[in-house]
């Protein structure tokens, strides 16, 4: 019998290309939990585990005015193809967007995306060698790392605690690569309500770090999806308020209006934003001129801050409902408590393992994204990202509950089974909360 190799990509030889596809996609290797997912989006299971914005509190007839008035107006421009910058009038309303977080610039600096995926994906394009080394929190967000790594580029991971990226730890990390010889090509940092931590950068860090990578010839990208949905206090402004010239900050439209839109956003020094249309052009040609003019409408007519508001409402109701029925059902675990964005950071008791735990949860009806889906080493098995944003608040009460019954059911396991009795909950002890450090 032949032997079945397998590949990250197609699975296996029985593909009659499996020699023909090209070295970088071996970084595109399918999440191992992936066919859990699938089963998790069956609708009995209360799903913790996915990013989606919750887009009905968006009044649906604010959309379909914006559309219709574009197509009775402006139906054949809306229908051609665009320029690879994106459309002018937009580009100025990103700068009123931008400047809610205390960012100046101009439309000129302003490339229009498919999203801010899509902004992601070009800047690595015109950045990444095979071997070159981009330095990322720890844990970062899972999607910007799978382009990495299909450009063949290293991920370094960069503690965090409550505070954010900790400014001597970047420094210890930027002279050992530099002593190892390597290249790093840029500091890829999401400083506000962090996809998956929950924490936000200190306006003193913020400073700090942008100072630390100027010394040391390094770009900062700037990745900032939830800035705008705080639920106190509004988060320090962006980096990229602070220095022009060494960041390319990204935004998108998917948070505070819609991901089907798929449009998001560069601001880059005059250099990189000519390199990012030559890019965009070479690969879509134009961004959707149809969505975005239809946003475009949207922003010069509807209230587009008090939508903003009223998602702030929703996610705040939700966030809080997540942490009090983490209190209430899970008091021997830790997790951060963020001011804004969509997710809870948990941290398990030592013992346990999220990844492992992961197909006991999805049989008791609750998904969740274990820690290890966010490091590119493979560590984070005592971690665990929970999403509030899209769930109702019901939903995540018996999603949390539930979680209880399969931490505590995996606990009673460990005790039994381990002998020593040492694993049990009983003797547990609490974690520090927050915890003061996420690695
Ligand atoms: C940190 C981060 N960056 C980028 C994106 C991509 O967003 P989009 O392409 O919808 O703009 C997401 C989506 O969840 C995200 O969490």
């Amino acid at each position: 019998m032949d032997v079945i190799e397998s590949s990250p990509v197609q699975g296996n030889n029985l593909d009659p290309w499996y020699d023909s596809y090209a070295g970088r996609t071996a970084g595109l290797a399918a999440s191992e939990v992936r066919a859990l997912f699938a089963v998790a989006s069956r609708p009995e299971v209360v799903s913790l585990a996915g990013g989606m914005p919750f887009v009905s509190a968006l009044p649906q007839d604010l959309v379909t005015g914006a559309i219709n008035k574009v197509m009775a107006e402006r139906g054949p421009v809306a229908l051609q193809y665009g320029s690879g910058q994106g459309v002018p009038a937009l580009r100025e309303q990103i700068l009123e967007v931008m400047a809610l977080e205390g960012i100046s610039g101009s439309a000129d600096d302003v490339v229009v995306t498919t999203g801010s995926q899509h902004a992601l994906e070009l800047f690595s394009k015109l950045f990444l060698d095979p071997g070159d080394v981009v330095i990322a929190e720890g844990p970062s967000y899972v999607t910007a790392m799978v382009i990495f790594n299909s450009y063949q580029a290293e991920v370094d991971h960069v503690p965090m605690d409550e505070h954010g990226l900790i400014p001597e730890a970047l420094r210890e990390h930027i002279a050992s690569l530099k002593a190892a010889g390597r290249r790093i090509k840029f500091l890829y940092t999401i400083p506000t309500f962090h996809n998956p931590a929950g924490v936000t950068l200190t306006w003193e860090r913020r400073v700090e770090i942008l100072e630390i990578c100027k010394s040391e010839g390094i770009l900062v990208l700037e990745d900032n999806p939830y800035g705008l949905l705080y639920f106190e206090d509004k988060p320090p402004a962006a980096m990229r308020s602070i220095e022009e010239d060494g960041v390319v900050y990204l935004g998108t439209f998917s948070k505070t209006l819609a991901p089907g839109f798929r449009l998001g956003w560069a601001l880059a020094p005059h250099a990189i934003r000519e390199k990012l249309i030559l890019a965009n052009e070479a690969a879509v040609l134009s961004p959707s001129s149809f969505t975005q003019l239809i946003v475009s409408e949207y922003l010069s007519q509807a209230d587009w801050r008090g939508q903003i508001d009223t998602f702030r409402g929703v996610y705040r109701e939700r966030k809080e409902t997540m942490i009090s029925a983490l209190q209430e059902s899970l008091p021997e675990l830790s997790w951060t408590n963020p001011n804004g964005g969509f997710y809870v950071w948990v941290t398990l008791p030592e013992s346990l393992d999220s990844k492992a735990m992961l197909p006991r949860a999805v049989k008791e009806l609750v998904a969740y994204t274990p820690g290890t889906a966010f490091f590119a080493d493979g560590t984070g098995r005592r971690n665990m990202r929970l999403s509030f944003c899209y769930p109702t608040p019901e939903q995540i009460r018996v999603g949390v509950r539930r979680l209880a019954n399969v931490v505590s059911g995996e606990l009673d396991l460990l005790e039994t089974f381990a002998g020593t009795g040492e694993l049990g909950r009983s003797r547990m002890p609490r974690a520090a909360f927050p915890p003061s450090d996420l690695r």
